[in-house]
């Protein structure tokens, strides 16, 4: 129920080592960071990680979303690539079309700012919704309310579509996202990282690594 949301290698590559990342997901601006065009981008993290990489549309309209769509899909020939688009009214239309075409191909609905969005990306048949936990705090507008609506919503119709929250700047927000009834997070590497190192933890381990060093243990007898 975790996703890396990066295409820096390095952190992929550190992330993947736990074997407890289900996939990687990006955006343009994402890939810009990296300074390597996408298609070599993606290429590279297709070498160094198993799961699901999901690789965003450009575009405003159905047609210019549709057409790279189809350059993604026939770019990689592989079925770990999934598509992420923005659901706006073209997206959601862009949507509703591929899966009509292709419905093997997994999509997650993104940039998604409201409960709104959430259902009609789930109309139009989208496997993920990704919320945008941080971006809606940053205006004003209550992120974990549109989670909790949206999983009641997806709950009571019975969608099958479940909410990937991204966009976040502390583990606190993961947390509370994950409470109010988010199915999965994407999360970049220093909060993954921060997620098992607490500064609380680490002193607690180093004073138990110092004692055993004492007690002789761990090769150096001390006493
Ligand atoms: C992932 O799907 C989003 O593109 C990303 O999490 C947005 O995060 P940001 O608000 O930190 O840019």
């Amino acid at each position: 129920m975790l996703y890396l949301d990066t295409a820096n290698l390095e952190h992929i590559k550190k992330a993947s080592e736990t074997n407890i990342i289900q996939g990687i997901t990006t955006n343009p601006t994402i890939l810009l960071k990296e300074n390597i065009q996408r298609e070599a981008m993606i290429q590279e993290i297709l070498k160094i990680t198993q799961g699901t990489i999901f690789v965003q549309t450009a575009g405003e309209t159905v047609q210019e979303i549709l057409a790279d769509a189809e350059t993604i899909l026939s770019v990689f020939q592989d079925s770990r690539i999934a598509l992420k688009i923005p659901a706006h009214f073209e997206g959601v239309k862009a949507i509703k079309k591929i899966k009509m075409e292709k419905e093997e191909v997994v999509i997650l609905a993104t940039a998604i700012y409201s409960t709104e969005q959430n259902v009609l990306a789930a109309l139009a048949g989208a496997d993920y919704v990704a919320p945008y936990i941080n971006r809606m705090q940053n205006n004003r507008i209550d992120a974990y309310k549109v989670i909790r609506e949206t999983r009641k919503i997806y709950d009571d119709q019975q969608f099958l579509t479940k909410i990937l929250a991204a966009s976040f700047k502390n583990t606190g927000q993961i947390m509370e996202t994950l409470c109010a009834g988010s199915h999965t997070v994407t999360v970049p590497f220093d909060l993954f990282k921060n997620m098992a190192d607490k500064e609380l933890s680490l002193g607690a381990i180093r004073q138990f690594n110092e004692d055993a060093f004492v007690l002789g243990q761990n090769g150096e007898e001390y006493v």
